[in-house]
């Protein structure tokens, strides 16, 4: 048996790609093929630093009273952790894919917590369905939490439990405890929701079950990961998500916020950010798109929206892919995958991110695992330049996606002035995609001219790192924040502070 192995797979950025020796036996016409693939999916250094540059303008305008794409919606977050907070807190997190509730203990000791945690699926259905079934069916996922963990003991005497509900969609919040669906993202599509606050959708569909939860807090997926990963790391003063979908919050001045100008806040008073960053050049200035991500949005619920966010996260990496691996079937000379049945390729989103990440992670020289997975899910059979061509484009979709997102990272740190600090991410496609993070480190030493590192152990000046959980610590921890605001006696963005008495 022949065993090939150690495939050289490294590939930060794509301009430093170099051929591997069976790249050499792949024919002239694919070649070509993989040249324009480079051509259109390679974001060099220039095109970088001129993306990231107008994206702090268009941050800037996020923040301003006419407003721009980008929402940049104050969150009434407007505090950092201590790492001294207390208390009870349960918390649920309604992302892309899961539904998870969780009851979060800050503990006496610094900055440590216990959780306890149950995760029900997001039936596909549901996505697409009609507005009252999503809130029964998170209702009825508090209800079965509540039961096996509380039992017939509610912990608050005669009351209601707060809860932190981790909504991560755009919404504008006059106060922390609503939030006003801007659009649906990650697929979504429910009628009857966007432009009104959720929180008395849920709170509706609690009240009929008398589940005896009440909403304390709204809080995006992003704000919670910047705050829970602050409560350990006083660095920290970013918080991404890439996953589903993308987006970043961070620590604002309220002086820099002319759209909350009318709240007369103290100017120095610091407030969350949630950027929904996903929004970027929804007008199509600078990002360099391919025909693939036209069809992309046009086929998307929300065509004209989430421009960046397209590009970027898990939702879209695989059907790039697919769109990429149709159009060499039926557009081009080459002859991909000749005379076979494409029957399970053409079905649109059949692909995901995992099974990019698959591909990149084939440490084989024959790329044999790439071959199976063609061959088991899409009844596909591969040559071999098939397969270098397959590899090279989910490294040109991978790579592309890492360094875009380094451009939103290098942009708030741009416009905060902040020459160093850490950034605290989260998301299957940052835990999970193949050197997502070296990519991304890459092309921040690209966009802000770091000088070459003296030794592997140094730190970069910023540093993109694995963020606590967002979604669930912190969510409690902004409910402990928010706590300790009333108690101070600051009600600003607090609709019903006896929620938090
Ligand atoms: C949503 C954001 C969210 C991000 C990551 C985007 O589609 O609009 O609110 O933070 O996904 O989950």
């Amino acid at each position: 048996m022949v065993v090939f192995l150690d495939r050289a797979s490294f590939a930060p950025n794509t301009n430093s790609w170099c051929l591997s020796g069976s790249m050499a036996d792949v024919p002239k016409d694919l070649l070509q093929e993989i040249k324009k693939l480079e051509e259109q999916f390679t974001v060099d250094t220039s095109k970088l630093k001129q993306i990231s540059d107008h994206f702090v303008t268009e941050l800037e305008k996020g923040l301003s009273v006419e407003g721009g794409s980008i929402p940049m919606n104050p969150t009434w977050v407007m505090a950092f952790p201590d790492g001294y907070e207390t208390g009870t807190y349960l918390a649920l997190d309604m992302g892309g894919t899961n539904l998870r509730v969780c009851e979060i203990t800050l503990t006496d000791n610094k900055s440590e917590f216990d959780i306890i945690q149950s995760k029900y699926r997001m039936p596909e259905e549901l996505k697409t369905g009609e507005s009252e079934e999503l809130w029964e069916y998170i209702a009825d996922c508090l209800q079965q939490f509540i039961d096996t963990h509380h039992g017939d003991t509610p912990p608050t005497e005669g009351g209601k439990i707060p809860l932190g509900f981790t909504f991560s969609y755009p919404a504008s919040q006059n106060y922390i405890d609503e939030g006003v669906l801007q659009r649906w993202t990650k697929g979504f599509d429910i009628a009857g929701v966007e432009g009104e606050n959720v929180v008395p959708m849920l709170e509706a569909a609690l009240d009929s079950r008398g589940v005896p939860i009440k909403v304390s807090a709204l809080i995006n997926d992003t704000t919670g990961t910047l705050i829970a990963s602050a409560y350990t790391d006083p660095r920290m003063a970013v918080g991404c998500i890439f996953g589903t979908g993308c987006n970043a919050a961070y620590m604002e001045n309220c002086g820099s916020i002319p759209k909350l100008a009318h709240m007369n806040l103290p100017a120095d008073a610091p407030m969350a950010i949630n950027c929904e960053w996903g929004a970027f050049d929804n007008e199509h200035k600078v990002l360099p798109r391919t025909p693939y991500d036209i069809i992309i949005d046009k086929e998307s619920p929300r065509p004209g929206q989430q421009a960046f966010e397209k590009m970027i996260a898990g939702l879209y990496l695989g059907e790039i892919f697919r769109l990429v691996m149709v159009d060499l079937h039926d557009n081009k000379d080459i002859h991909m995958f000749e005379g076979q049945d494409l029957k399970q390729l053409r079905k649109p989103y059949s692909l995901d991110a995992s099974f990019l990440s698959a591909i990149e992670d084939d440490p084989f020289e024959n790329l044999q695992e790439t071959a199976d997975l063609f061959s088991d899910k899409l009844n596909l059979a591969c040559t071999r330049p098939e397969l270098e061509l397959i590899r090279r484009t989910a490294e040109l979709i991978g790579t592309r996606a890492a360094r875009l997102s380094a451009c939103g990272v290098a942009a708030i740190c741009k416009k905060k002035n902040m020459q160093s600090c850490h950034v605290g991410a989260d998301g299957s496609v940052f835990n999970k995609y193949p050197h997502f993070k070296a990519r991304g480190a890459q092309a921040l030493r690209e966009i802000l001219d770091w000088p070459a590192k003296k030794s592997l152990r140094e730190e970069d000046p910023i540093e993109i790192l694995a963020a606590e959980d967002g979604s669930g610590v912190g969510a409690a921890l902004i409910a402990a924040l928010t706590l300790k605001r009333v108690e101070a006696g600051n009600l600003a963005g607090i609709l019903h502070p006896e929620n938090f008495r």
